[in-house]
């Protein structure tokens, strides 16, 4: 009987030191402002997942911030431009990538279109990290998403470097409120709202919706980002054992690039030629890539996690002391 309590004792505190470790664990996201001016981020965690300690802030030109995300933490990052704070009524509000709140904070609201997304969703199917940037929901501002570290195949920085509000076809441009350059361009689904652009209805397949001469416009521009819904094989980045992920809003020109990292513009896919899979979906662009993503998340069988670390070895030494304690009586 003491045997038994002994072990369970032992259990329960191995147990506890799992967790606590487990809960430990966790991935940083550093976002850099190397804009020459002021950007407001955003974020919006995923349905059911804690939030960050922040939903937004202002990062002063050459100033960054830096959120420490819980295990299994999803959402995306964006940045909103040309914010000003309503002097009576004191509503914070932004020409580019609002999102409503009339805070600085966003509280839970995402991204008005058009904006460039940074998405994530840590330690997903094979404890992997799925991350990409998307134009599906147009685009505002260069990004990109860099892990620092890790290991995988396409472990590697994506985004979208291009200057796209300069390079805009016109009828989606989005001018400032003076009328003058460009701020945004929307993506044609905002624009036009037909089916073949937004992949619904007829289209809500990755077979029937093909790129468009629009989504091609961002694609040649930004070869790693999302360009439309079913772009998964050529924008969705997997990575192992990341401890933290750079987002930086303008990110040239740029020096800091490590040499041995592929620049933007060295497409991997073709070295990658794995299954292309994408869930069906209906609404807007983003909803439908979430589901793709989904998709991607449970359906491909592949390669097993490095990311369990610390949990198994957690869960080993427990199995192993208690195997130990059983036995022990007999020895
Ligand atoms: C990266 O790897 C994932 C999982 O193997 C794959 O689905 C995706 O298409 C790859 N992405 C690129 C850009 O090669």
């Amino acid at each position: 009987m003491a045997q038994r309590t002994t072990l369970f004792v032992n259990l329960f505190v191995l147990l506890t030191i799992q967790l606590f470790i487990s809960g430990v664990v966790s991935t940083s996201f550093t976002i850099l402002n190397n804009c020459d001016y002021t950007v407001w981020p955003g974020i919006l965690s995923n349905a059911g997942v804690s939030p960050l300690p922040t939903t937004g802030f202002v990062l002063q030109k050459g100033e960054s911030k830096t959120l420490t995300a819980p295990t299994s933490w999803g959402g995306r990052f964006w940045g909103r431009t040309h914010c000003t704070q309503d002097s009576t009524t004191g509503k914070f509000s932004c020409v580019t990538g609002d999102c409503g709140s009339g805070k600085v904070e966003c509280a839970g609201s995402g991204a008005t279109p058009p904006a460039t997304l940074a998405e994530i969703t840590l330690d997903g199917h094979g404890g992997l990290d799925f991350y990409d940037v998307s134009l599906v929901d147009g685009y505002n501002i260069p990004m990109m998403f860099t892990p620092q570290g890790g290991t995988g195949q396409n472990c590697t920085n994506t985004g979208c470097r291009a200057d796209l509000n300069d390079a805009c076809p016109s009828e989606l441009k989005v001018t400032g409120v003076d009328g003058g350059a460009g701020v945004a361009c929307r993506s044609a689904c905002e624009a036009f709202r037909e089916p073949q652009y937004c992949c619904s209805g007829a289209y809500g397949t990755p077979d029937t919706c093909k790129p468009s001469s629009y989504s091609e416009i961002f694609k040649n521009a930004c070869p790693r980002a999302y360009s439309y819904a079913y772009d998964d094989k050529s924008s969705t980045f997997t990575c192992a054992s990341v401890n933290s992920y750079t987002i930086t809003f303008c990110p040239s020109p740029t020096t800091s690039q490590k040499a041995s990292q592929p620049q933007e513009g060295q497409n991997t896919e073709n070295a990658n030629p794995s299954p292309h899979s994408a869930g069906a979906g209906s609404g807007t662009g983003t909803m439908i890539y979430e589901g793709a993503l989904d998709e991607e998340i449970n359906g491909s069988p592949s390669t097993r996690p490095h990311v369990l670390g610390f949990q198994g070895l957690a869960g080993l030494i427990s199995v192993t002391l208690a195997i130990w304690q059983l036995w022990k009586p007999f020895f």
